[in-house]
């Protein structure tokens, strides 16, 4: 039996009525863009993470560039944000005409160090972007302090964290805007692209929305160049279906987290660790190995799937690498060079974990 990275379908099969009716609901009515689907999950959206807004946008991309342009932000700006990250976390800062300033990690986490952030900014920082990577949540105290002695705007990017909290707050509720990505395997996925931004702020909820949506408060009057940046309703169906289970899903993950933690004592590799100030929800179970790369081919060999996120940081992806060729991150290089993320979703089971963890020690 294979064991894939991760597995939709079986997900799938316990919502398909709940899903099924509300394609059936959205095709009937052929509403199909900024519907009731759609305003319904931007509601239990904003109540679950406890925030004031939310707003649908295309993609977790989008929700990051509306965001940073609803926070001013553009040319000749710097934002403060990790390398050891998606490279759209750096690219939504790039669309603005704002310059990613890379800061390096810390390497128990793999979430920006907040130590090192004090000494990147300059008179044209704007704002801090962390990344609450793998499902864990940067060190957002810290961050928040560095924001008000500075005046930053702080903008999470939470593509990977949904449902995660932070000293009993969620993620996405700490800075001017949380930034959400609901691709299909993210912790809660829909069946193409989604995203959504949150925040306490009306004015910036409403000028996320308005970027969004053309540019437009009112139809056909287009006050600002925005975008075509919305979340359908046959996506927010899928979304509504699942939000529910969220806390279920998330539970699932940290009990696997657990059975690969017990399973994986006495192997030489490091397995993830938890900073106990708040809930992982593990939207990856990633382990560092110094022999990486020879652990991927035996699971491989052995039909298991597992995956490097990420080989190369933002400063030496080619599209930044001659920009950035002073700049030295030993942590997040030395991390590239070492991390390996193994199956995870709700629906592993125990015999599954057994099965890899067997694998990984006899390797
Ligand atoms: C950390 C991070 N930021 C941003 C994104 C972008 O999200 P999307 O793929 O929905 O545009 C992703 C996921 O793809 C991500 O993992």
């Amino acid at each position: 039996m294979n064991i894939p990275m991760v597995d939709l379908k079986i997900q799938f099969e316990t919502l398909r009525d709940d899903i099924e009716k509300g394609f059936r609901q959205v095709l009937e009515t052929t509403h199909f863009i900024l519907g009731p689907q759609g305003r319904s999950l931007e509601e239990e959206v904003a109540a679950y993470c406890g925030v004031k807004h939310a707003v649908g946008v295309a993609s977790g991309t989008d929700a990051l560039h509306l965001a940073l342009r609803a926070a001013g932000i553009g040319p000749g700006d710097e934002v403060i944000t990790p390398a050891f990250t998606f490279i759209a976390t750096a690219e939504a800062i790039s669309y603005t005409g704002a310059v990613p300033v890379f800061v390096d990690i810390d390497p128990h986490t793999f979430n920006i160090d907040p130590e090192l952030i004090e000494a990147a900014i300059t008179p044209s920082t704007r704002a801090i972007l962390p990344v609450h990577l793998f499902g864990q949540p940067a060190d957002l105290e810290p961050i928040e302090a560095l924001c008000r002695k500075h005046g930053l705007k702080l903008i999470e990017d939470c593509a990977q964290s949904f449902g995660a909290d932070y000293r009993g707050r969620k993620t996405g509720a700490f800075g001017e805007f949380g930034c959400f990505s609901f691709f299909p395997s993210k912790n809660l996925g829909c069946y193409g692209d989604g995203g959504m931004v949150v925040t306490n702020d009306d004015a910036l909820a409403q000028s996320v929305r308005v970027l969004a949506n053309h540019g437009s408060r009112q139809r056909y009057h287009h006050s600002v160049i925005g975008y075509n940046s919305r979340l359908d309703e046959l996506q927010a169906v899928v979304l509504r279906a699942k939000l529910p289970h969220i806390d279920t899903y998330n539970s699932a993950r940290r009990r696997n987290a657990s059975l690969y933690d017990e399973r994986l004592k006495g192997c030489d590799v490091r397995p993830p660790v938890q900073d106990g100030k708040g809930t992982h929800v593990f939207h990856q179970y990633t382990l560092l190995s110094t022999r990486r790369d020879a652990l991927h081919k035996a699971l491989g060999d052995a039909g298991i799937a597992s995956a490097v996120y990420y080989p190369i940081p933002l400063h030496r992806q080619e599209v930044y690498r001659e920009r950035f060729a002073h700049v030295s991150l030993p942590i997040t290089e030395r991390v590239a060079t070492q991390v390996l993320s193994l199956p995870m979703y709700p629906e592993l089971t125990g015999e599954m974990i057994d099965r890899i963890c067997d694998v990984i020690r006899k390797a």
